[in-house]
C-alpha cells in the first residue's frame, strides 16, 4: 500500500515529535537526577555551578577543577568524561581525586554527567592546558608528578610552600618541620624521606607525621625532587 505523500509527511513528523519528546524528557529527567547525586556527592568540592569553589574544594591540597569551563570540558568525549569520573586518579593519576565507581552506579555516573554538561559556561578559548596535555605532562614529567603529589599528600600538613604552616597543622602538638629550610633541605634525600615516610626507624613517640604505605614508594623519588624547589635560598 502506498500512503498518499502528505499523510506518510505526517506520520514522519508526528513519530519525530513523539521521539523528541520522550528524549527532552529522558535529558531533562536525567539532568534532574543527576543535579540531586552531584549535590550530595560533588559540590562539596567542585561548588553548585561546578566552578571548583566548594567549602571542601582545596581539602586535597590541588585546586579543584572548573567543570563550567566549556572549552575545557569539551575536550573531554562523553566516555572520557565518564572513565575520568569512575575511575579518579586510579587511572587518571594528573587529577587528585579518588574515582566513584563504588559509591555511585553507571547510570547515576550518566545523570551527573548530563548536569555538569548542562553547567557548561562560554568562558573564552582555553587557556591552560587540556586535559589530554595534562595527563601527557603528568606521565613524562617527574616534577609535575612531584608537585601534585607533595600538594595532595603533604601540603596539608608541610604547606603549600613547605614552611611547616599548612592547615592541617594549625593544632599539632609538634610542629611539621619546615621543609623550604635550606638546613633541613640539605638533609633532604630520596632514602632519608622515603626511610622517615615508610618504615619504623623514622618512628619516635612523639611522631606526629603519618607513616606512609609501601606502596608510596614509587611517589617518594618525585615528591623529593619537587621539595628540592620548595627550598628559600
Ligand atoms: C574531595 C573533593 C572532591 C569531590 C567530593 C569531587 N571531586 Fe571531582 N575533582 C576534585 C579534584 C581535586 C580534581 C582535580 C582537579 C584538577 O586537577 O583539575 C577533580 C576533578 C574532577 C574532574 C575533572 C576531569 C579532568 O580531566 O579535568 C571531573 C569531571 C570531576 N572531578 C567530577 C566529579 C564528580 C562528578 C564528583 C561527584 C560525584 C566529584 N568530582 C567529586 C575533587 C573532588
Ligand atoms: C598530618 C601531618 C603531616 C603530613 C600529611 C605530612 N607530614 Fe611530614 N611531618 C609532620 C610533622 C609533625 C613532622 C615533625 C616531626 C614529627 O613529629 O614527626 C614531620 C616531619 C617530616 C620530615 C622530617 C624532617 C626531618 O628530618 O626532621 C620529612 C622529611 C617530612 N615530614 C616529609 C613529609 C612528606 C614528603 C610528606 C608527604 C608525603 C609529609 N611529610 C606529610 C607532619 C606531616
Amino acid at each position: 500500500m502506498r500512503l498518499p505523500f502528505s499523510f506518510a509527511c505526517s506520520l514522519v513528523m508526528f513519530s519525530l515529535i513523539i521521539v523528541s519528546c520522550f528524549s527532552l524528557t529522558a535529558v531533562a529527567g536525567d539532568i534532574a537526577t543527576g543535579k540531586s547525586i552531584y549535590d550530595r556527592f560533588c559540590t562539596y568540592c567542585h561548588g553548585s555551578k561546578g566552578e571548583g569553589d566548594g567549602p571542601a574544594g582545596s581539602l586535597s591540597g590541588v585546586a579543584t577543577g572548573d567543570l563550567s569551563n566549556k572549552a575545557y570540558m569539551s575536550k573531554l568525549s562523553d566516555q572520557e568524561l565518564y572513565d575520568r569520573i569512575a575511575w579518579g586518579q586510579e587511572k587518571f593519576p594528573y587529577l587528585q581525586m579518588p574515582g566513584w565507581r563504588s559509591s555511585l552506579k553507571e547510570t547515576e555516573i550518566r545523570a551527573i554527567m548530563s548536569y555538569v554538561r548542562s553547567l557548561a559556561v562560554d568562558k573564552g578559548p582555553l587557556t591552560i592546558p587540556s586535559p589530554q596535555q595534562r595527563e601527557k605532562k603528568f606521565s613524562a614529567d617527574p616534577l609535575e608528578r612531584g608537585r601534585l603529589h607533595y600538594l595532595h599528600y603533604c601540603s596539608g600538613c608541610h604547606g603549600a610552600s613547605g614552611d611547616g604552616d599548612g592547615d592541617g597543622a594549625k593544632n599539632m602538638a609538634v610542629k611539621p618541620t619546615a621543609l623550604s629550610d635550606p638546613a633541613v633541605a640539605a638533609t633532604i634525600t630520596t632514602a632519608s624521606v622515603n626511610e622517615y615516610l615508610t618504615t619504623e626507624k623514622g618512628l619516635t613517640e612523639a611522631r606526629n607525621m603519618p607513616v606512609f604505605e609501601d606502596d608510596f614508594k614509587d611517589k617518594i623519588n618525585d615528591i623529593v625532587i619537587y621539595i628540592k624547589t620548595l627550598e628559600k635560598k
